[in-house]
């Protein structure tokens, strides 16, 4: 509550995601790739523990949080995790600095949508570049139109979940590149 009255566009929903979105979420982890699957957004870490729960084990997941609190708690919570405090925009320098090159698939609760057209650039290039052909760049929205601007990044998108959380639905979007 505290940091959403302090940044309530960054956090974007005011609550977290519930165990039933983690659920869905974890369903979208390619775990047959190589590499770690990189979390966008981990805030509490909700969805981390779905992660784990879906069978990702927690030194394969890479997690990015702006807010240094949240930051601090997952590596507490999650110790076996690479949890790294930063900006999602600098995805590339995060990641080179704990040695992940290709990714398995990115699973972002990023309130993405809300982010002018070159963050979103910022954020999900890199990350496809580093999925490579076949991996997903997962995103969840409350919007029932894709959360990033794919017509402008020419990037493919699909809508390939659906689950209600706090009585609104909720969208799994994948985007991908050719
Ligand atoms: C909607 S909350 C989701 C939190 C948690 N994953 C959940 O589902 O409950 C969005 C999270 O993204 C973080 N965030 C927002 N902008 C970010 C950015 N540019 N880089 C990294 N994290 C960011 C916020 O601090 C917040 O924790």
């Amino acid at each position: 509550m505290r940091h959403w009255l302090r940044h309530p566009i960054g956090m974007g929903a005011l609550l977290p995601s519930s165990p039933g979105v983690a659920r869905v979420l974890a369903r979208q982890m390619q775990l047959d790739r190589d590499g770690p699957i990189l979390e966008l957004g981990a805030g509490t870490g909700t969805i981390t523990g779905g992660l784990i729960a879906g069978a990702c084990p927690a030194e394969r997941l890479v997690l990015v949080e702006s807010e240094p609190q949240l930051a601090a708690h997952l590596r507490e919570h999650y110790p076996a995790t690479r949890a790294i405090h930063g900006d999602a925009k600098q995805i590339d320098t995060l990641l080179a600095g704990v040695g992940v090159g290709a990714l398995a698939t990115v699973i972002s609760t990023l309130p993405i949508k809300w982010f002018p057209l070159e963050d979103q650039r910022a954020v999900v290039m890199p990350c496809l570049r580093r999925l490579g052909p076949g991996g997903h760049f997962v995103q969840i929205t409350n919007a029932p139109t894709p959360p990033i601007d794919t017509r402008r990044l020419r990037i493919n998108a699909a809508r390939v979940d659906a689950v209600w959380l706090h009585f609104l639905p909720v969208q799994v979007w994948r985007f991908w590149l050719d």
